[in-house]
Formats: structure tokens, sequence, C-alpha cells
């Protein structure tokens, strides 16, 4: 199985902590790609729209970006790790977010992330954590992926792995470890009701803008390339 990773911190801290016990569940016969943000895509998305309205090799930022979207494409279990800031998920796991866009279902999906299982992350020194699940959650919906599983933990004792009770980082670990369990074994996976709701309305979207156009928007040309609509 590969498994992609995507850190929404570059520090070392409780997120690595529990991104590693969560990995190191899965490590033997799996192979692991990780990313680090910001280190690897150090740009906010400057909206020029040029993946919108050309293609995406031609984002300025395309040389980042691509290999993390080819990752993440060619992975079995996608990854996302991230603290909490301000009840919601890292500016710099957003801005990867941001950068997807062009690959929602409204404009140009790629049909294997319908296949894909994702866990994400979280860990805050509170309880409050649905908010920064949701960011991430609500992108990989739309980018067509059905099988999204969170789990947050409340740090609640304070912010530093190390000055954590050992009864606490116990909790936290045997919570990690069991999430982990359930990614030993690679599974099929079945496209949900909502991820063919979703396809489906935008299907009818993309056939009616598509009727009206000429020539076809790139988004348009996708969908008809791909046998989705008629041109
Ligand atoms: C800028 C910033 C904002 C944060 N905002 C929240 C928050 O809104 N709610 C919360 O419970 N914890 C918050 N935290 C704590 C983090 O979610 C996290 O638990 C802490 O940074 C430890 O993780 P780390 O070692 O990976 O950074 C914040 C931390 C930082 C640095």
């Amino acid at each position: 199985m590969k498994i992609v990773v995507i850190n929404g911190t570059q520090v070392k801290g409780c997120t690595y902590r529990i991104k590693e016990i969560f990995l190191d569940a899965l490590r033997e016969g799996n192979t692991i790609k990780e990313y680090y943000l910001p280190k690897d895509l150090p740009h906010f998305c400057v909206g020029c729209k040029n993946c919108f309205f050309k293609s995406e090799e031609q984002c300025p930022h395309a040389e980042y970006v691509m290999p993390i979207w080819n990752d993440l494409l060619e992975s079995d279990l996608l990854v996302f790790a991230a603290p909490v800031y301000a009840l919601r998920t890292t500016a710099q796991m957003k801005t990867l977010l941001d950068h997807l866009c062009v690959h929602w279902m409204v404009h140009r999906p790629d049909e294997r992330m319908r296949y894909k299982r994702a866990v994400i992350l979280t860990n805050a020194i509170g309880m409050i954590q649905k908010g920064a699940q949701k960011d991430v959650a609500t992108s990989l919906r739309w980018l067509g992926v059905s099988d999204i599983k969170a789990l947050g933990l409340g740090l609640m004792e304070g912010v530093v792995w190390k000055e954590l009770s050992e009864k606490r980082r116990g909790a936290m670990t045997a919570k990690i470890q069991k999430l982990a369990s359930k990614y030993k074994k690679p599974r099929r996976v079945r496209r949900g009701i909502k991820n063919r709701a979703l396809f489906f309305m935008t299907k009818l979207l993309h056939q009616a803008i598509a009727k009206k156009e000429n020539p076809l928007s790139a988004d348009s040309r996708h969908w008809v390339d791909k046998g989705w609509i008629k041109g």
C-alpha cells in the first residue's frame, strides 16, 4: 500500500508525534511519502486562475503542487496531520487545499480519488476540532474521496508533548493505534451515496455549461474527454 502524508506544520511537536505513532503501526510492507508544509509548498495561491482557464501545469507554483497532487493520485491512503490554529486548520494546509481546487468535481476531477481512503489527524489544547477537520474533509469530498475518517486529540494538559503526563500520552497513543489498525490491510473502497450524488449533480452542471460553449473551456473539455458528458 502507498501512503502519502501531508504534514500541516513543520514543527516536530505534538502533531509530529501523533502522526509518527499512526505511521509506526503501518510502516511494515508499505511505502510512505511525506510532505511538510510550508516547506514543500511555500506559496499562497495568487488567484491567477491559470489552473482553471488553461492548465494546472501553468500554475506559478506547479513545481511544488504537481508532485504532491501526483502522489495523492498514486497513493491508497492519504493522511492529513495538522494542529488546530484558531479553531481551523493551519494556513499552510489551507494553502495546499486552495491549490487543489482545480481538481474539485465542479472543475476537473480525477476518478482515481474515488478509491482512496483518507485520515485526518488533528490535535489541539482543547476538544473543539471539528472546524479544522471539516476544512480538510470538505476539500477531500469535493476532490472525490468518500472514505474519510478524522481523529481529534485534545492535549488538555499543555502543548509540549514531553510535558504531557504518561497517562495522557498513553490514552492518545491507544486511540491512534486503534485507528491505524483499520488501515493495516488494503480494502476495496466503495463510493458512498454522497460521492455519487455530488458527481451526478456536477455532471448535469457541466453538461449544461458545455452546451453553450464554443470553444469548450478547459473544464468542459476534461469532462468530454473523460466520456462523462457529450461534447
Ligand atoms: C497559532 C496557534 C493557534 C492555536 N489555536 C488553538 C485553538 O484555537 N484551539 C486549541 O485548542 N488549540 C490551539 N492551539 C494549540 C494547537 O492546536 C496544538 O495543540 C499545539 O500547537 C501543539 O501541537 P504542535 O506541537 O504540533 O504545534 C494553537 C496553537 C498555535 C501555535
